[in-house]
C-alpha cells in the first residue's frame, strides 16, 4: 500500500474500528466506517450503507487486520477491487515515506524519513560521500539502503535523546553499517556510545554538525546544528509546539524541566531565523505528499504562542499539561536505555500516536 501512496493513485481507506481508536490515530486521507461491533458479532450486512466511490481500489483496516478482512469480504461483491490492510495498524505503524529537504546556501543534503502512523520524523544528512543518521526509528537496512543510493557511507549515528514513544534503531544501525554511535554526554544509557557534550561537533564529510545541550523534554535532549543552516530538535521543539517536561517526573521535576525547557528554547530562538527547524515527531500522521515536515525558525516563533511567553507562565502552562503519557512509555524507555529491541513484536509496544508534545 505504501507504493501506492507515494504514486499518489487513488485508492479508498475504509478504517472500520471503533471511533475512540480511531481518533487516537489514523491514515491519512481514510474515512470512517463503524462496522467493527456489527462485524465481531459477524453480521453479514455489516458493511451495508458504506459509501463507495465507483471503481476506485478498496483498502479496509482495521487494528490488527482480522476484522478487516471480513469486511473486504462483505465488500467484495460491491467494489471494484478490495484489498485488506495486512497486519492492520499494528503493521501500519512501520510504514514509512520520504521527504527531500532543500537546505539553502549549502552543500549538504537532507532527507527526512517519516515514519507515517507513530509520526516519528528521522533524518539521513549526507555532504562528501558521508553521511549520518539521526534518531533512526524504521528498519535500518531503510537508512542503509537510502544512504547506499545516493553514495553516501553512513559514519555516524546520533540520538537527541533516550526517546519515550518509539524504540530507538540507532544502535542496531550503528552495528549494521559500522558506523560512530553518539549520545548525548549526560544520557543514562548503558551501552558504549561516543559522548557529545555541549559545543561538541561531528563532521559529516564537509558538513558540520554541532551538539546544542538543550535539556527540558529530557535532562540530556540536546540539538544538531548543520551548518548552521540546519537544526535537528528531536523533542525540544516542533513546528508550533514545545516538548513535554513531565514524562519521568515528579509535579516538582516536571516544574524544573519545564524552566530549563524555557532557557532551552530561549537559546534556540537566538540562532539566525532563517534556521530551518526539523523535529523528530510531528502529532498528525504524516502525508506521502513528499512535503519534509520542517519551517524556518521565524515561522515556527510565529506559530508556536509558548514561545512568546515568559518563564513563568511557560513553566505552569506546560508543568501542569496532563496529556497521557505514550503508551508503553517506560517499558521503551526502559529498552532504549539498553539500546534493545524487545524480543516480540515491537508493534505490540509501539502503538499508538506520538505524544511527546505540550501546547
Ligand atoms: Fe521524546
Amino acid at each position: 500500500m505504501r507504493e501506492t501512496l507515494e504514486r499518489g493513485e487513488p485508492v479508498s481507506v475504509v478504517d472500520i474500528r471503533p471511533k475512540d481508536q480511531r481518533v487516537e490515530w489514523r491514515i491519512p486521507g481514510s474515512v470512517h466506517f463503524d462496522a467493527y461491533e456489527a462485524l465481531k458479532a459477524k453480521a453479514p450486512h455489516a458493511m451495508e450503507g458504506m459509501d463507495l466511490p465507483e471503481r476506485l481500489p478498496v483498502v479496509t483496516v482495521c487494528a490488527a487486520g482480522n476484522t478487516s478482512a471480513v469486511a473486504a469480504e462483505q465488500l467484495r461483491d460491491r467494489a471494484f477491487e478490495v484489498y485488506t490492510l495486512e497486519g492492520g495498524m499494528k503493521a501500519w505503524s512501520l510504514a514509512w515515506n520520504l521527504a527531500e529537504v532543500e537546505l539553502p546556501e549549502t552543500e549538504a543534503r537532507v532527507v527526512q524519513v517519516r515514519r507515517t502512523g507513530k509520526g516519528c520524523l528521522s533524518y539521513l544528512a549526507g555532504s562528501g560521500g558521508e553521511a549520518a543518521v539521526i534518531d533512526a526509528a524504521v528498519d535500518p537496512e531503510v537508512y542503509a539502503r537510502l544512504a547506499e543510493e545516493r553514495g553516501w557511507r553512513i559514519a555516524h549515528v546520533l540520538d537527541t535523546h533516550v526517546h519515550a514513544d518509539h524504540l530507538s534503531r540507532s544502535r542496531t544501525l550503528a552495528d549494521l553499517v559500522g558506523a560512530e554511535l553518539h549520545m548525548p554526554e549526560v544520557a543514562r544509557v548503558s551501552y558504549p556510545f561516543s559522548p557529545l557534550g555541549d559545543g561538541r561537533e561531528v563532521w559529516i564529510g564537509a558538513a558540520r554538525l554541532e551538539a546544542l545541550l538543550t535539556p527540558g523534554h529530557t535532562t540530556e535532549s540536546t540539538n544538531y546544528l548543520l551548518n548552521r543552516k540546519a537544526l535537528f530538535t528531536g523533542d525540544t521543539l516542533f513546528l508550533s509546539a514545545v516538548g513535554r517536561p513531565d514524562l519521568e517526573a515528579s509535579p516538582e521535576g516536571a516544574r524544573e524541566n519545564a524552566r530549563a525547557l524555557h532557557d532551552s528554547l530561549r537559546r534556540l530562538l537566538g540562532l539566525d531565523e532563517e534556521t530551518l527547524v526539523m523535529p523528530g515527531h510531528t502529532r498528525e500522521p504524516v502525508p506521502f505528499d513528499g512535503k519534509p515536515v520542517a519551517a524556518p525558525l521565524s515561522e515556527v516563533r510565529r506559530n508556536t504562542p509558548l514561545l512568546g511567553v515568559d518563564e513563568e507562565a511557560f513553566v505552569s502552562k506546560i508543568a501542569g499539561h496532563v496529556a497521557p503519557p505514550p503508551e508503553n512509555y517506560e517499558r521503551i524507555v526502559r529498552l532504549n536505555r539498553c539500546g534493545k529491541m524487545p524480543e516480540e513484536d515491537p508493534t505490540e509496544l509501539e502503538a499508538g500516536a506520538n505524544r511527546c508534545a505540550a501546547g
